[in-house]
């Protein structure tokens, strides 16, 4: 049956003539019915570690709208919070962490065979979706990557700039390099329980790769994506990674290989002419429409989303944002972004 999925299929490499299509954050604020769920939850953390109602947000943009993928409900930050780190979220702000800042904060943080016990509901989750999809729907799991995972960590909240863990990571590597290695080792334990509950793809998001230059990047970067990768791909051979370096730039270029990614996300800020040219050589790439367009609608929705199908024809493509939909897009758009990649 796998082999009949559009997004398995493109993630081996398959040129699809109409491209696969999900969205980041497809499960989220701008959906009324989303919004209703939460409430009922209580607040978004509650959402999360409530696995039918996580289960119910999952399946709601794919009933609404027929994307070919499912991603699991849930949070990169449910990773710190699993290792001991209290996390919370301020309403209109964002989420709020206890903070590291050195040595002692890291080694205060569980071992990290204990984060399952925080956990667990979110492989019920995982394990519900993977009985309730329609046969043709891939499921993702994911995870941050451990460098976006750190900046929460180190500076206990979103930084525009992640100055804070920039900070500790030039004043105490060791430090710094103690805390990446914690995570980097939770992440490959959270993501491969994520596949043993039935996840068929896993994405590892790293929204703030872009502020790591030269040897950084290489070192925070890439080098912990191909360890992560190393030891999925050894542990569960035949499941697909996504690897998403947000703002990586020319740094996109050799991702795949370098990391043993099955597939490069991009975001918007480079062109999907380039992309093809300089990523999408090298295997499958996912984006990177503006997820402003799912906001403003009308034509240059549908010409800039065709722009892309067209850019992107030549090899494996999942069509997608290049960052999250946001609470105040307008449904109505996603239903047009859709129609114009399946030309319907
Ligand atoms: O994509 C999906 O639909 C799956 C679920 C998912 C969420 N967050 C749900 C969520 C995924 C994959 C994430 C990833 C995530 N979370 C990232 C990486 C991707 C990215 O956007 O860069 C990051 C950095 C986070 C951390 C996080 N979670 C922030 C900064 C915020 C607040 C910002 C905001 O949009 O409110 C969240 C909250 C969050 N995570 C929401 C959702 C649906 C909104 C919470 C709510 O309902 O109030």
């Amino acid at each position: 049956m796998s082999e009949n999925k559009p997004i398995l299929r493109a993630l081996n490499g398959e040129t699809l003539p109409t491209p696969p299509i999900w969205m980041m954050r497809q499960a989220g604020r701008y959906l009324p019915e989303y919004r209703a769920t939460r409430a009922q939850a209580g607040d978004f953390l509650s959402l999360c570690y409530n696995s039918d109602l996580a289960t119910e947000v999952t399946l709601q943009p794919i009933r609404r709208y027929g994307f070919d993928a499912a991603i699991l409900f849930a949070d990169i930050l449910l990773v710190p919070q699993a290792l001991g780190a209290d996390l919370w979220f301020v309403t209109g702000e964002g989420p709020r962490l206890s903070t590291i800042t050195d040595r002692a904060g890291v080694e205060q943080l569980k071992p990290v065979a204990d984060i399952h016990e925080t956990l667990n509901p979110v492989y019920q989750t995982v394990r519900n979706l993977a009985g309730a999809l329609p046969p043709e729907v891939t499921l993702i799991g994911f995870a941050g990557a451990p460098w976006t995972v750190a900046t929460y960590m180190i500076a206990g909240r979103g930084t525009p700039d992640q100055g804070p863990a920039h900070a500790l990571k030039d004043a105490d590597r060791p430090v710094f390099e103690a805390l990446m290695e914690r995570i980097t080792q939770a992440t490959i334990e959270y993501l491969s329980a994520q596949i043993e509950a039935g996840a068929e793809v896993v994405k590892i998001f790293d929204s703030w790769a872009g502020s790591l230059k030269g040897d950084d990047f290489d070192r925070y970067a890439t080098a912990p994506a191909r360890r992560i990768i190393a030891a999925l791909n050894e542990r569960h051979p035949g499941i697909p990674v996504i690897a998403f370096p947000r703002e990586a730039g020319e740094k996109y270029i050799g991702f795949h290989a370098a990391t043993g990614a099955d597939c490069v996300a991009v975001d918007d800020s480079v062109s999907a002419e380039w992309v093809a040219e300089n990523v999408q050589v090298d295997g499958c790439v996912q984006g990177n429409l503006k997820s402003s367009h799912m906001v403003t609608g009308g034509e240059a929705l549908v010409s800039e989303t065709r722009r892309i199908v067209k850019a992107l024809a030549g090899g494996p493509h999942i069509f997608n944002l290049g960052h999250g939909i946001t609470p105040d897009a307008d449904p109505d758009n996603v239903k047009r972004m859709i129609d114009a990649v399946r030309g319907t």
